[in-house]
């Protein structure tokens, strides 16, 4: 669908709210709380974003687009570029991160620009009634935004902002008093993703009972198998190799075989293809574990593998 930008508003320093809307004013695809959706610039990049309004307005979507510092092209396009009345091409919203209706209560641990799924889940929250409580964790207030919007339950609220506080933010604390049968999701940086879920597991918090958000690839790791390996299309034809700086996707790319993409992050699954032969070793966010056990796909822009031969059925 192509939408319209019809609002543009600094939330936060490095934090641009995008308002979209259809031009004849209709009413937009439904999301779950937490969706993201696929923004094409004119640049030719295609991006995703969260939504961080509430899933029960259909008139708008909202996103909020976080400046990344060392930006390819769509962030730094979409803070500099973008000017209210642009059209853009958008996918339908997608949501891999979720209130799990199971869950008793829901406990947020958002960092930066990942309260902006996280947003939507609470305004949720809000409208259903359900018990909620979110740790905000930022660099600086002048980093935080929706802060105005999060004002009215300050006795749910703990920001925690790193130019205010010593040392960390206390998630070990707020996942000790998360009351029993809550869930907790967590989206921000890596690190502390990371912590949330080395925390729960060392107080036992059940692997079910944690979701995350992921808005890039993790960074490769001292020690990562990262080896050169071959890969083969099995209907296309042709053996290429994958050396360590380099994904399949590229690869293939540079041979002249172009499949789909989009986010070249593990996180949309546009690049999905059926594995033929050969043991994946999965570097995506989407994947379950019972596909990634499975062994059947593989996520091209970022998962390699795990021999020395991969064959795509492609
Ligand atoms: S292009 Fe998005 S997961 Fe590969």
């Amino acid at each position: 669908m192509e939408l319209i930008v019809t609002s543009l508003r600094l939330e936060a320093e490095g934090v641009l709210g995008v308002e979209l809307r259809d031009a004849a004013h209709a009413e937009l695809p439904p999301f779950a709380p937490g969706a993201h959706v696929d923004v094409s610039f004119p640049n030719g990049l295609t991006r995703q974003y969260s939504i961080a309004s509430a899933a029960s307005d259909r008139t708008r979507y909202w996103l909020g687009i976080g400046l990344a510092p060392a930006s390819r092209g769509g962030s730094r396009f979409a803070h500099s570029e973008l000017r209210l009345g642009d059209r853009l091409p958008i996918g339908a919203p997608r949501s891999l991160f979720g209130l799990h209706e199971a869950a008793a209560g829901h406990l947020f641990v958002a960092g930066g620009i990942g309260i902006t799924p996280i947003l939507s889940m609470i305004r949720q929250c809000i409208e259903q009634a359900l018990p909620w409580r979110l740790l905000y964790c930022v660099r600086s207030r002048r980093h935080a935004a929706y802060l105005e919007q999060l004002a009215p339950f300050a006795d749910r609220v703990v920001l925690h902002a790193d130019d205010e506080q010593d040392g960390h933010a206390d998630i070990a604390g707020a996942l000790r008093q998360m009351p029993s049968g809550w869930h907790v999701y967590t989206c921000g940086p890596g690190a502390m993703m990371d912590a949330v879920c080395g925390h729960a597991a060392v107080l036992g918090i059940d692997h079910d009972a944690v979701h995350l958000e992921r808005f890039g690839a993790a960074a490769v790791q001292p020690g990562d198998e990262r080896d050169a390996f071959q890969v083969r299309l099995l209907r296309h034809g042709g053996r290429f190799t994958v050396p360590r700086e380099a994904s399949i996707l590229e690869v293939l790319e540079a041979n002249g075989v172009c499949l789909p993409f989009s986010c070249r992050e593990g996180l949309c699954r546009s690049c999905e293809v059926p594995l033929a032969a050969g043991v994946a070793e999965h570097r995506d966010y989407v994947l379950s574990d019972e596909e990634r056990i499975a062994n059947k796909s593989i996520l091209i822009c970022v998962s390699r593998a795990k021999g020395a031969e991969l064959v795509l059925d492609v």
